[in-house]
């Protein structure tokens, strides 16, 4: 099963995605987790990709594709995976289309950007796993500690309101337009695809339940 959890961001799809990847046994492949990783082991492309992801901008197409070709061609990925802030712009997406791959469900969370300014001022991070709480939505058990190492939890950079703004502005301009694209192949019988938006507003519990419901009927 390959799944796209498209939306802005914010909208919870890192938060959605642990859900469903236990539940399907999928490897959650999150291209943000992936940079920031890249970011801290000073990679030739983490030390690249730094000053871009923390003013809220897109990192190159050409770079983004290839991280994802590689990691999905690892053995892990052979019954499926779930892509996380892959694709986003259009350019993306047709590259999936030139690798024949096929897509099962694009899950399109959705949320209003006044909520997402809220829930990212709130966020904190375990940047070696990419768990993430909110200190009031989804509290860690000890207050700015991760739950399962007891390290320590981070605000991102790229969370200040401004850049939050920012980025909803790209999202809106770049990635927004592929509700349209994955709508059509939707339509189109041959590409086997399901388009599905999912309300992001609720409970974390009330939108997982809209996400395993729709994955299983
Ligand atoms: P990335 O890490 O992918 O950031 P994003 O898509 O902007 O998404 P986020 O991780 O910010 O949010 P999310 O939707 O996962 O929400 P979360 O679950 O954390 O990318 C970062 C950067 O990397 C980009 O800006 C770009 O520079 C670069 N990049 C990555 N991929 C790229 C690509 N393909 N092309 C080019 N550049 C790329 O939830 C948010 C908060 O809300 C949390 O605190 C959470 O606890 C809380 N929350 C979740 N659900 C709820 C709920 N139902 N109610 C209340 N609070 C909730």
């Amino acid at each position: 099963m390959n799944i796209i959890l498209l939306g802005p961001p914010g909208a919870g799809k890192g938060t959605q995605a642990a859900h469903i990847c236990e539940k399907f046994n999928i490897p959650q492949i999150s291209t943000g987790d992936m940079l920031r990783a890249a970011v801290n082991d000073g990679t030739k492309i983490g030390i690249k990709a730094k000053k871009v992801i923390d003013s809220g901008n897109l990192v190159s197409d050409d770079i983004i594709i290839s991280l994802v070709k590689e990691r999905i061609e690892s053995q892990d990925c052979n019954n499926g995976y779930l892509l996380d802030g892959f694709p986003r712009t259009i350019t993306q997406a047709d590259s999936l289309k030139l690798e024949d791959i096929k897509i099962d469900y694009v899950l399109d969370v959705q949320v209003p950007d006044e909520d997402i300014v809220t829930r990212m001022s709130g966020r904190r991070v375990h940047l070696a796993s990419g768990r993430t709480y909110h200190i009031a939505f989804n509290p860690p058990n000890l207050e700015g500690k991760d739950d399962l190492t007891g390290e320590d939890l981070i605000q991102r950079v790229d969370d200040d309101e401004d850049i939050v703004r920012g980025r909803l502005k790209i999202y809106h301009k770049k990635t927004e337009p592929l509700v349209q694209y994955y709508k059509a192949d939707a339509l189109d019988t041959n590409t086997g695809t399901k388009f599905i938006a999912i309300n992001g507003v609720g409970s974390l519990d009330e939108v997982q339940e809209r996400i395993t419901s729709a994955l299983v009927s």
